[in-house]
């Protein structure tokens, strides 16, 4: 069994998400023996934006391509197949400006490769890359989780989920700690949420 960590928070050392996903993947790893895992941290190396000349090599017959666009299509095919290899992945998805870090967008604009993680058909689009479990390790400095009016301010974990729908895939979990930036008490208790979750998920099986 293969699990990929994804970090993306620009904090580094200061991180919550990272330290809480570190937490979740030794958790995971507890009561899946044998588990593999694959890190990638998009915040030390980012993949480049998606513009007009990525797309073309990402999505062009490959015998089109010129050396440049062919080492960008194996870059992308390498996120792609170690996405679609896994059978957990734990995404470290911080809040920034109400969405996620502008690198992890960078990575699943890297991910919707028609054909390999979906597809449109007459019936409408079709994920590919269904069968697995995610996990999102959300980290807020605010509380969004509450009421209408808050939930309607967050496009973070609900952009997360969609795009994870549209690959196919329905295990979706949340760990959350949110409130970090609301003085000590409001902090000390969105970390401990987040815990407290990861203690149950350590006390079954993720997948
Ligand atoms: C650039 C930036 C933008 C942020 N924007 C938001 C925001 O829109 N809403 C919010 O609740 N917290 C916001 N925060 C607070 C973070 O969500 C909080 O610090 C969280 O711990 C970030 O996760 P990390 O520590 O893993 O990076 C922002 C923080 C930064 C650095």
């Amino acid at each position: 069994m293969t699990l990929l960590r994804i970090d993306s928070s620009i904090l580094g050392e200061a991180s919550a998400s990272r330290r809480i996903g570190a937490d979740l993947v030794a958790a995971l790893a507890r009561v899946n023996p044998g588990l593999d895992t694959v890190y990638r941290d998009l915040a030390s190396a980012p993949p480049a934006h998606l513009d007009g000349a990525v797309l073309q090599a990402v999505r062009s017959d490959i015998t089109q391509l010129n050396d440049t666009q062919r080492a960008e299509r194996t870059y992308n095919d390498t996120l792609v197949d170690e996405f679609l290899a896994a059978d957990i992945v734990v995404i470290g998805a911080p809040m920034y400006n109400f969405s996620i870090p502008t690198q992890l967008k960078a990575w699943l604009d890297r991910l919707a490769v028609p054909g390999k993680t979906f597809r449109y058909t007459e019936a409408g689009p079709e994920g590919l890359a269904g069968g697995k479990t995610v996990y999102i390790v959300s980290s807020r400095g605010g509380k969004l989780a509450g009421s209408a009016a808050e939930t309607a301010m967050d496009h973070q974990e609900s952009y997360l989920k969609t795009m994870l729908g549209f690959f196919g895939i329905t295990d979706v979990r949340i760990v959350r700690a949110e409130g970090l930036a609301m003085g000590e008490t409001a902090r000390t208790e969105g970390l401990a949420a987040a815990a407290s979750e990861i203690v149950k998920i350590g006390g079954r099986k993720a997948a």
